[in-house]
């Protein structure tokens, strides 16, 4: 069996290595990988997004399956592509994936089909986005409609910084067209949750939870980032708001999808803040999400590849999910600067030794090899991530890997996973 992975990041590594595991003993391509991902399958020059350029290299190579990463390749129409000249993908078509490309198209889904969100505004224009928030109360939160990498959100505590997120948002264009609409939500309160499902367009099939850590530095401060590390499962994500998660949440919005003409197969990541009142969803993504999926691929036993046929062929309901109950953590190490500007090219060392550690897998993001040197390429550079028997063990597993890792202004957070201890 021939695979072409989409993508060349951390999840797209973490996909990869699982698939690698599959008993099928499938031939892998990754376009455009990473120096991580080259030790296990080959890496072709060609970005997530060049349809085109991945339309004929299917072509020639005669790829059996296309396995899509990352948001930007389902908004270009990726999966739309391929379908139409009979190529085997998993992943949702462009319109599907709009529950993560427009954020007032997801939420006006919401409101229409009763599924529990914060309350909502949309804006399209500055005057009157500004206005709004003059005289609303406040904490709100300001989130560009179209994707941003994950930095499109900013929560607002007064009036103030209000202002200052609409005028990057919608004057300076620091998101460019993504910021041209604004969502202005109501602030929720609680613990989050990151809860990934497969869907075949009909039955759901939840994976166990997660919980990302999207600031920067310890004790969720500073900016938000793709994800600086994530665990799972999320104790705080019970059996009972599983169920009540599924009855309120994926099993209508896999039911709207189909009402609105818009069948949805692949993967659902929900974004849950865990109310007093019960799950909110603060956000879909189209696609597996970045650190979840290093956690979740250590932990899932069931073949991968089982499971994508299961979705594309729409058999899910004939699917069994099996985990390892041992909890994984993953603690991203990122270039000094990011979410802002950060240096690339530095050399990174240690990574035989972080990989020699029992229990650990170094999930390569943002890397490059050059001249016998693996080199950092991007802002989030490794996911360090391990497993144990409770996830106190995890961490310290995953932290002294950490240990053995250098590169020039190399960040990480020290308190991944504490609060899964605390609970
Ligand atoms: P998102 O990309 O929509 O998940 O937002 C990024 C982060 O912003 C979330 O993980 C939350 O921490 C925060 N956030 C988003 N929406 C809300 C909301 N309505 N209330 C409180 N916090 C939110
Ligand atoms: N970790 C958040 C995301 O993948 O968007």
């Amino acid at each position: 069996m021939r695979i072409l992975i989409v993508g060349g990041g951390g999840r797209e590594h973490a996909l990869a290595w699982k698939i690698s595991r599959s008993p099928r003993k499938p031939q892998i391509w990754c376009a455009p990988g990473n120096a991580g991902i080259a030790a296990l399958a080959t890496c072709v020059e060609i970005a997530a997004d060049n349809i085109p350029a991945l339309l004929e290299f299917v072509r020639k190579q005669a790829i059996d399956l296309v396995v899509v990463g990352p948001e930007a390749a389902l908004a270009a129409g990726i999966v739309d592509a391929f379908q139409e000249r009979g190529v085997r993908i998993f992943g949702p078509t462009r319109e599907a994936a709009e529950l993560e490309t427009s954020k007032a198209w997801c939420k006006a889904l919401f409101r229409k089909h009763n599924i529990p969100s914060a309350g909502f505004r949309v804006f399209d224009r500055h005057d009157d986005a500004a206005r709004y928030v003059d005289r609303t109360p406040h904490p709100v939160v300001i989130k560009a409609d179209g994707i941003a990498a994950g930095k499109g959100v900013t929560v607002c505590r007064t009036p103030q910084e209000s202002q200052a997120a609409l005028a990057a948002a919608m004057k300076d264009r620091v998101f460019g067209k993504a910021g041209d609409r604004v969502v202005i939500e109501e602030f929720l309160t609680g613990e989050e949750a990151s809860v990934l499902a497969l869907t075949d367009g009909q039955t759901i099939a939840m994976l166990e939870s997660a919980q990302d850590h999207k600031r920067i530095n310890d004790g969720d401060e500073g900016p938000n980032t793709g994800g600086m590390g994530a665990y799972s499962p999320a104790p705080v994500f019970t059996d009972e708001i599983a169920a009540t998660t599924a009855r309120e949440i994926f099993v209508p919005l896999v039911h709207a999808m189909r009402e609105e003409r818009r069948p949805y197969k692949g993967v659902l990541y929900a974004g849950l803040m865990l109310t007093r009142s019960g799950p909110r969803v603060l956000e879909i993504n189209a696609r597996f999400g970045d650190p979840e999926t290093q956690p979740l691929m250590v932990r899932l036993k069931t073949d991968l590849l089982d499971l994508i046929d299961a979705v594309i062929d729409g058999k899910l309901a004939q699917a069994d999910l099996e985990w390892d109950p041992d909890p994984a953590v993953c603690v991203v190490a990122a270039s000094g600067g990011y979410p802002g500007d950060f240096r690339k090219g530095l050399e990174i060392q240690g990574l035989d030794a972080a990989s020699k550690v029992p229990g650990v897998h170094v999930f390569h993001a943002g890397t490059t090899a050059k001249g016998g040197k693996i080199l950092t390429s991007g802002g989030r550079v490794l996911g360090v991530t391990a497993t144990g028997t409770t996830h106190a063990a995890a961490r310290d597993t995953a932290y002294r890997a950490m240990s053995a890792i250098r590169f020039d202004g190399i960040h990480f957070r020290r308190d991944i996973g504490l609060r899964a201890i605390r609970t």
